[in-house]
């Protein structure tokens, strides 16, 4: 594979360019990556993709045109890659990852309940959060799915801060009426109408910077009533998301079936209620039938895959090749705390192996872990790969920062590189996360991002 040259044709405007020089390496497919040892990716000071290839190639088209105005930022042999999507992550898990010796149904009663229930303390939340955007940042991550709390004004304090730090998120406060302790219970209106306005005050912020997802948790906390409701609101605000989780643990699913004895399957009490459809993203998603698969594939449903999850809570495999043969759509999530890592090299890594009997390819997991999951999203028109006309949301790596990795490691083949970073990967090896063309994570600064964590660590988590 070799890069060439391409650019949008669109003439700068006499707005500054920035030009980052390494080793381009952008997703096609599953089996297919663009790769450009010595590349050059331009970014246009609103924050878009002005042309990617051959730095030899562009370097003359720039100087040929007199009063092109461009800055060079040489980042040598580094890698300069799409940034990760995490597509299932909760926001205020964060203070409990690694919290492990349990599966799901008591894991979230013994944790996670009880550390959700902290956010009802508005600046506890606010501190959370500014330290969970500044973790996705430093671990690469340029678009999440997020789950925040029940809580109207902690989520809106989240979406104000990944407003303000330039993050990018799908997010939406949780929904949830019953079988959770009452600290986390809603009066199933309020819960319906508090995200109502966070989704028309959210919503499509900042160009799309920022979008909301109608968050029900799972079944086993929804009566009827609220998933009905949650279902017609989706449905009446397009271009929004809905997240939830779907058949994790069989525990979970004979309670969800106990639930709603008259739903053919855990999946059939979300399609009764209008959840099921583009823009729906369902983690997990393990213990499915053919009929259940056939469903989401025909409803382009988006689904999760979270292995480093699955491993840890001992949930279940993902049916990879299932899922994959009947042409349903998904991504990689690290679904931090049950993940017990936001690094999506990590998860790639997991996602390898979890399957007992299938190699899933460092190009596959890559291409998951970026272009699958804005695909998934109906993103991949604006995120997920380095082209022209696209958002400029990349990272640059250097898989030498982990002393672990070869020394000599981006010297060898860009296939064994990749390699490198799936099973040896994680935060250390970010060197700088861009979203939309700006810097929302420089090594050098990591300094700040542990203060704050120092700051956070004031209260008892
Ligand atoms: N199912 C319902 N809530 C949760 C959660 O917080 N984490 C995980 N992994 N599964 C869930
Ligand atoms: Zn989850």
């Amino acid at each position: 594979m070799s890069g060439s040259v391409s650019n949008n044709g669109c003439a700068n405007k006499g707005g500054a360019l920035t030009v980052y020089l390494g080793h381009i390496v952008d997703p096609i497919d599953e089996d297919n990556y663009r790769d450009i040892p010595e590349g050059a990716l331009v970014v246009s000071s609103d924050g878009l993709i002005e042309a990617v290839g051959n730095w030899s190639e562009l370097e003359s088209h720039y100087s040929a045109n007199a009063g092109i105005n461009a800055r060079v930022i040489n980042c040598g042999q580094k890698l300069i890659m799409p940034g990760m999507i995490d597509m299932h992550i909760h926001l205020p898990q964060v203070t409990q990852i690694g919290k492990s010796g349990d599966t799901l149904l008591s894991w979230l009663e013994k944790y996670i309940f009880p550390a959700e229930s902290r956010f009802s303390d508005l600046s506890y939340a606010e501190k959370i959060a500014a330290w969970f955007f500044d973790q996705l940042a430093c671990n690469g991550t340029t678009l999440a799915v997020v789950f925040t709390t029940i809580h109207k004004e902690a989520t809106d304090a989240a979406f104000s801060i990944a407003a303000a730090k330039g993050m990018r998120a799908i997010m939406g406060k949780v929904l949830m009426d019953r079988n959770a302790p009452a600290a986390l219970l809603e009066d199933s209106k309020k819960s319906i109408s508090d995200s109502e306005n966070l989704a028309a005050k959210w919503h499509g912020h900042d160009d799309g910077r920022l979008l909301y997802a109608f968050t029900p948790r799972f079944a086993i906390t929804a009566t009827d009533e609220l998933l009905n409701e949650c279902g017609k609101l989706w449905q009446s605000n397009p271009g929004t998301y809905m997240h939830t989780h779907l058949s994790e643990s069989i525990e979970e699913v004979k309670k969800v079936s106990s639930l709603f004895p008259d739903s053919r399957s855990y999946l059939d009490v979300y399609d009764r209620s209008g959840l099921c459809g583009s823009r729906s993203v369902f983690a997990h998603s393990i213990h499915l039938d053919d009929e259940n698969l056939n469903l989401l594939h025909r409803k382009k449903c988006a689904l999760a895959h979270c292995p480093s999850s699955n491993f840890f809570l001992k949930s279940g495999i993902f049916p990879i090749e299932r899922v994959k043969s009947a042409g349903v759509q998904f991504g990689l999530g690290s679904d931090v705390a049950a993940g017990p890592q936001m690094s999506i090299f990590g998860v790639m890594k997991d996602a390898n192996f979890i399957q007992p009997q299938i190699w899933i390819s460092p190009r596959e997991l890559f291409y998951r872990a970026t272009r699958g999951g804005a695909k998934a999203l109906q993103l991949d028109d604006r995120l997920g790969s380095l082209e022209s006309g696209k958002e400029a949301d990349f990272i640059i790596v250097d898989p030498t920062l982990k002393n672990a990795c070869p020394r000599d490691i981006l010297e060898h083949e860009t296939d064994d590189i990749l390699s490198a970073l799936v099973f040896l990967g994680d935060d250390r090896m970010i060197d700088a996360t861009y979203i939309r063309g700006r810097q929302v994570f420089k090594r050098e600064e990591e300094a700040n991002a542990s203060s704050e964590l120092h700051k956070v660590r004031g209260g008892k988590q």
